[in-house]
């Protein structure tokens, strides 16, 4: 199958509703979804998550937000599917992420940034996200 690559509409998308824009923005640029899963992620997995992150100075701040409300983390599979989608999520810090991208038009500001994706330059980040999240068995293979 085509590249798979982990995303997360974050705390800030579910308060604002927008999971279902999000989602459609995907499916829009014709990724497909093979997993989804509507859940809070507790302080381990936040840690585990952005481990990379862990003793920089934003890092409390990020583990108190992601685990403020629930997510929706999701697979999507499709050519260079990691690359397509941190071209539609924008810049990082939505205040600079051009219009037409998903942070660009919605997203607030560096922390609240609606969108988690996995980085396209950290080779296995990918696998180690989806192996994070999801149980190969939620993963699923489907025709379109
Ligand atoms: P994300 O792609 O989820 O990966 C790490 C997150 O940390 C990033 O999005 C930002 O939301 C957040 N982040 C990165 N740098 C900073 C910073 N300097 N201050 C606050 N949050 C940051």
């Amino acid at each position: 199958h085509d590249e798979r690559t982990f995303v997360m509409a974050k705390p800030d998308a579910v308060q604002r509703g927008l999971i279902g824009e999000i989602v459609s923005r995907l499916e829009g640029k014709g990724l497909k979804l093979v997993a989804g899963k509507f859940m809070r992620i507790d302080e381990a997995l936040a840690h585990e998550h952005y481990g990379e992150h862990e003793g920089k100075p934003f890092f409390d701040g990020l583990v108190e937000f992601i685990t403020s409300g629930p997510v929706f983390a999701m697979v999507w599979e499709g050519d260079d599917a990691t690359r397509q989608v941190r071209r539609l999520m924008g810049a990082t810090d939505a205040r600079d992420a051009q219009p037409g991208t998903i942070r660009g038009d919605l997203g607030n500001d560096l922390g609240h940034n609606l969108i988690h994706g996995s980085d396209h330059e950290d080779e296995g980040a990918n696998e180690r996200e989806i192996d994070l999240f999801f149980d190969d068995e939620e993963l699923l293979d489907w025709d379109r």
